[in-house]
């Protein structure tokens, strides 16, 4: 086909609201371009058509649901799960450098197949490791949500409370079934089978489930984008460390994160004015995101069940107290 004649397909195919028709021959559109060597316009007109949040991906890529979920042979436990999430990224409040380098993941994930023509792949095996409360696990439900595809959850406890070399089997499930499709998948709170390998205390079956897991991930080549958290990094094995495309790293939100937090949950309610969250924040240096959400929480639930519509400066200052006092005694 020529150009001329894809361009007027396209226009019926948009008229018809043939969405299918539509993405193949605006794919063929490119193709043509690249066969051109026009490089340049193909990767604009690519970029075009991705633009939205709601990746599109071919239909060979896409998620497949009706692939059932893997399960433990002994217990009949679901080894992993589908969960969807509607976050938008501006709830995620990030340091510039950790929300760049989140954003060059999703970026990178994004722009396979333009990567594909330059044989490159984009990074796809990432670590997330930081204090508790963070956003790490957070971060993987956004960008789930923001490439609309569903986040597979994989549940290590139930790949390891099953019986003796039961685990390898489960792990290799689980990888088949991330192979079978194009999936944002975490493997959320690594430590458990991460510890170092050298560790005596550790029985001979994690020792192989880390080798195991550290094997398939080597092997992988699919095109999910395969998250690990953890927040022991120190405890990792450096054997491990290798094993990722991207480290990132999430800290202690500081004094203008702090803000940032602050008025993102105290957002549902009305404020007195005598509330100074740049005072709050000041005081709040040690605390997480996960902290100051409950704080806020705790703040509100103190305005309202003490009958009051408006949170005031007495309200956060009695939560914030509370909350100091709790930080005290944590010994993490
Ligand atoms: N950076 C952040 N920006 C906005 N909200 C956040 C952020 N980090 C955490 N939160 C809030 O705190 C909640 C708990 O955070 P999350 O579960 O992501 O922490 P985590 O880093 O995974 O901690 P853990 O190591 O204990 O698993 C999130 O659901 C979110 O509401
Ligand atoms: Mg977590």
């Amino acid at each position: 086909m020529t150009t001329n004649e894809i361009i007027k397909k396209l226009f019926i195919a948009f008229s018809k609201k043939d969405e299918e028709e539509f993405y193949r021959l605006a794919e063929e559109l490119i193709n043509l371009e690249k066969r051109k060597k026009h490089n340049i316009v193909a990767k604009e007109l690519k970029e075009a058509l991705y633009a939205t949040s709601n990746i599109r991906i071919n239909s060979n890529r896409r998620f497949k649901t009706d692939v059932p979920i893997p399960r433990d042979n002994d217990t009949g436990f679901p080894l992993l799960e589908l969960r969807r999430y509607n976050h938008a990224w501006e709830e995620l409040i990030l340091s510039t450098k950790t929300d760049y380098a989140l954003k060059q993941i999703v970026l990178g994930f994004k722009s396979h197949e333009i990567l594909a023509t330059y044989n490159l792949k984009p990074k796809n095996k990432i670590l997330f490791c930081g204090m508790p409360g963070t956003g790490k696990t957070f971060s993987a439900q956004v960008i789930s949500s923001y490439l609309g595809i569903p986040l597979v959850y994989v549940n290590f406890e139930a790949i390891i409370s099953s019986y003796l070399g039961e685990t390898a089997t489960n792990l290799k499930k689980v990888f088949d079934f991330i192979s079978n499709g194009v999936w944002i998948v975490l493997f959320d709170e690594v430590d458990i089978i991460g510890k170092n390998r050298d560790d005596q205390h550790e029985t001979g079956e994690i020792k192989r489930v880390v080798n195991n897991f550290l094997q398939m991930l080597d092997n992988f080549e699919g095109d999910s984008l395969i998250i690990a958290s953890t927040n022991h990094p120190h405890i990792l094995d450096p054997a491990i460390w290798r094993r990722f495309d991207e480290v990132i790293n999430f800290e202690l939100p500081d004094r203008s994160e702090r803000v940032s937090l602050l008025k993102l949950y105290l957002k549902p309610i009305k404020k007195e004015k005598d509330i100074n969250i740049e005072l709050i924040a000041e005081e709040t240096e040690e605390f997480s995101p996960s902290d100051l959400k409950s704080m806020c929480r705790d703040a509100i639930t103190h305005a309202i069940i003490n009958e009051r519509e408006s949170i005031t400066i007495s309200d956060l200052r009695y939560s914030l107290d509370r909350f100091k006092e709790r930080l005290a005694l944590r010994t993490d």
